[in-house]
């Protein structure tokens, strides 16, 4: 394991920001974990663990120790009649473990195709799309505390997941290293496709859905028709979470905006932040450097050469012009370093 220094992280974030490292290291087995905690290196500096780099924007250097997850491997523990449990490294890349479970026929993240980012990564934002989030299958996350280097298994429930937030976003921020997940995938059709945009697009092509690799082909497909790739265009996804609001909240907006997109989740009512940034007059718009994309709001790109802090002039813009118009709060949903 080698501590490299100054080290150029640009092309380890989707955003395709310039940004160095103090340090930098790579970590390709449980037992080069072990080594890394016991170096001054990473005792005496500020830490972040660095999965695919596509939710996090540098708005300056990081003045600290980049740890890169680089722990590979997928086995599956459990072969039972119905179900599959999967064990899938943290640096393994997610979407290669989608089409390792739908290429087997199994059933459970094939919603999540196409999500740019590592398996380890998974956990902390508890990743979403199409109607699907992790916690809908996963069944465990094993993490090394950092400093004491003791391997806990946490199970969902301790996991604390919700809309794009996990415990090790909160309490537990920057205290463990995610080294594995295992998912629980059934083996039996289990379909979830009333996701209104792939419910449409199922209904428009005239497609009835047998396996999970056809739902995994129509995701990859409306993706790639919405989201930039960040190997053209630099992004992280959706640079917003979406909003959400009470009963009584959506009156007064439906008040003034008859026409307001609104989904019903879980008790609370979900307000599309992309249609918010639309109504603002911000989508396709470009300021120098940077922009919002024009198929969808909520992603913020990098025309090439932009810092991180132009990224975050513009965001700041779009949340104060949402505030007044809507009087609603926008949150980043990317981790801002
Ligand atoms: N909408 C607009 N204008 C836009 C974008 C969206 O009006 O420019 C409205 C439309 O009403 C549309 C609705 O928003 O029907 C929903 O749009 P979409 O299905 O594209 O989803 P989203 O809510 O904008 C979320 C996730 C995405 C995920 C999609 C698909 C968040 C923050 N984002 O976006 O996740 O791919 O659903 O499920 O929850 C990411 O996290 O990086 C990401 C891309």
């Amino acid at each position: 394991m080698k501590i490299l220094k100054d080290y150029s992280l640009f092309k380890l974030n989707t955003f395709g920001i310039l940004a160095n490292a103090k340090f930098f290291v790579g970590v390709e087995s449980e037992k080069d974990l072990a080594e890394l905690f016991n170096l001054s290196e990473f005792k005496q500096n500020k830490k972040m663990f660095l999965g695919g780099g596509s939710n996090v924007l540098f708005t300056k250097d990081f003045d600290g120790i980049v740890v890169l997850n680089k722990l590979k491997g997928v086995e599956i523990l459990e072969n039972n009649a119905d179900t599959v449990i999967i064990r899938a490294m943290g640096g393994e890349i997610w979407h290669d473990l989608v089409m390792f479970a739908v290429n087997n026929g199994y059933w459970g993240i094939e919603n999540l195709s196409s999500i740019p980012g590592t398996v380890g990564a998974a956990p902390m934002q508890n990743i979403g799309a199409y109607g699907a989030e992790l916690k809908d299958c996963l069944e465990s996350v094993e993490a090394y505390e950092i400093g004491a280097g003791k391997k806990k298994i946490f199970n969902k429930k301790e996991c604390e997941f919700g809309y794009r937030d996990s415990v090790f976003k909160n309490e537990l921020k920057g205290k463990y290293f995610i080294s594995a997940i295992t998912l629980k995938l059934d083996k039996k059709e289990k379909k979830n496709i009333t996701y209104k945009v792939l419910a449409d697009f199922f209904e428009r092509n005239n497609i009835k859905v047998k396996n999970p690799k056809d739902v995994s082909d129509a995701v990859i497909f409306i993706r790639k028709s919405k989201l930039p790739d960040p190997k053209i265009l630099g992004n992280a996804g959706s640079f917003f979470k979406n909003v959400f609001v009470d009963k009584g909240q959506l009156e007064k907006l439906r008040n003034k905006y008859p026409d307001i997109p609104h989904f019903e989740e879980n008790e609370a009512i979900k307000i599309p932040a992309g249609w918010l940034i639309e109504q603002c007059g911000w989508k396709g718009k470009r300021i120098g450097n940077v922009g919002v994309h024009e198929k969808q709001a909520l992603v913020l790109v990098n025309y090439g050469g932009a810092t991180g802090l132009e990224i975050m002039e513009l965001a700041n813009k779009i949340i104060i012009s949402v505030k007044e118009k809507f009087g609603l709060e926008l949150s980043p949903e990317v981790n801002i370093v």
